[in-house]
């Protein structure tokens, strides 16, 4: 810390001999108080890109070794926090759902099969119309049960969007949404949590909704297991432990849910996020240590 604060002082005044001298003196103070003098920084993991290739590879893994991409409806009723079907229920035929992380879109596709009855999604059964939905990924795992469901529904009512992240979709090219899900999907492998939350906040309409999943994480109410290997963990400024949910509930405009399963072995969250006005703000994280899996262990400091 005390090497970038000397560091931006000094190129913004280096034509300034007072102002320096003056820097020199807050680094000379600071260092000899030493590392607990300012706020705390853990530092950021040494060849941090290596492990973000060895992620890359993991999202372009096909056949037996890669990843689980195929979840269905069913599975999103089990993993997703209460009320989540019973909110797909009530969406209306101009209503949108968005699906990040969607895999292959086998949830949407249930969704949408419900209505011939050919293999209805037992656990999430929905009547009435359907909302428009649209899934993303950021490799293109499109079935040939999705590329003919697709030609027959067409574009307006699923939509599948492949060959970026989240983040690099403008405003205008998503739209808004009533539901957003995340299922082990951008939640769980992004490498900036807090960018990524404000980023589906912005693309919730207000009384929206955002159903996610975070495994291997300190539970809120600390039910978890002795022994458990963390795979997402949150220090503050100083370096103390942060539970997840704590950090979501210091976002404004929003009400956070947070539950969890007790027969499930690793702990973990099922999180609902409601937004209930537009200025919306989230504390920010960095990333201190990131190694690459399906998903990834990753470490967060929030900011002071
Ligand atoms: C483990 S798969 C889960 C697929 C599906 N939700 C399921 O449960 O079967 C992870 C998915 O998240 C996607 N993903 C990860 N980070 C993403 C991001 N930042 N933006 C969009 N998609 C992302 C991957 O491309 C992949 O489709």
């Amino acid at each position: 810390m005390v090497i970038v604060m000397s560091s931006v002082i000094f190129s913004a005044k280096a034509s300034n001999t007072t102002a320096a001298s003056l820097a020199i003196l807050i680094v000379t103070v600071l260092q000899a108080l030493g590392p607990g003098a300012g706020w705390t920084q853990e530092p950021v993991q040494p060849r941090i890109d290596e492990e973000f290739a060895k992620q890359e590879k993991i999202y372009r893994r096909r056949g037996g070794g890669s990843y689980t991409t195929n979840r269905g409806l069913s599975d999103y009723a089990e993993v997703l926090p209460t009320g989540f079907c019973d909110a797909l229920g009530r969406l209306g035929s101009s209503d949108r759902w968005l699906d990040i992380g969607a895999g292959e879109g086998q949830a949407i596709l249930d969704y949408y099969t419900q209505q011939g009855d050919a293999a209805p999604a037992e656990k999430c059964r929905t009547s009435g119309p359907k909302a428009r939905a649209v899934a993303i990924s950021i490799e293109d795992r499109r079935t040939d049960k999705w590329k003919q469901q697709g030609a027959s529904l067409g574009d307006d009512r699923i939509q599948y969007l492949s060959g970026k992240r989240l983040r690099q979709y403008s405003p205008d090219e998503l739209g808004k949404f009533q539901i957003i899900t995340d299922v082990y999907g951008g939640f769980t492998y992004t490498e900036n949590l807090s960018r990524f939350l404000e980023k589906v906040l912005s693309l919730l309409e207000i009384g929206g909704a955002f159903y996610t999943v975070l495994p291997a994480v300190h539970l809120e109410d600390g039910t978890d297991k002795l022994g458990t290997w963390y795979k997402t963990e949150l220090v503050d400024a100083a370096s103390r432990p942060v539970k997840v949910c704590s950090w979501l509930r210091q976002t404004t405009c929003t009400k956070i849910s947070c539950e969890s399963k007790t027969d499930w072995d690793e702990p973990t969250q099922l999180i609902k996020i409601d937004k209930v006005c537009s200025d919306v703000a989230v504390p920010r994280t960095n990333l201190v240590e990131y190694m690459a899996g399906a998903p990834p262990s990753r470490r967060f400091q929030m900011a002071p």
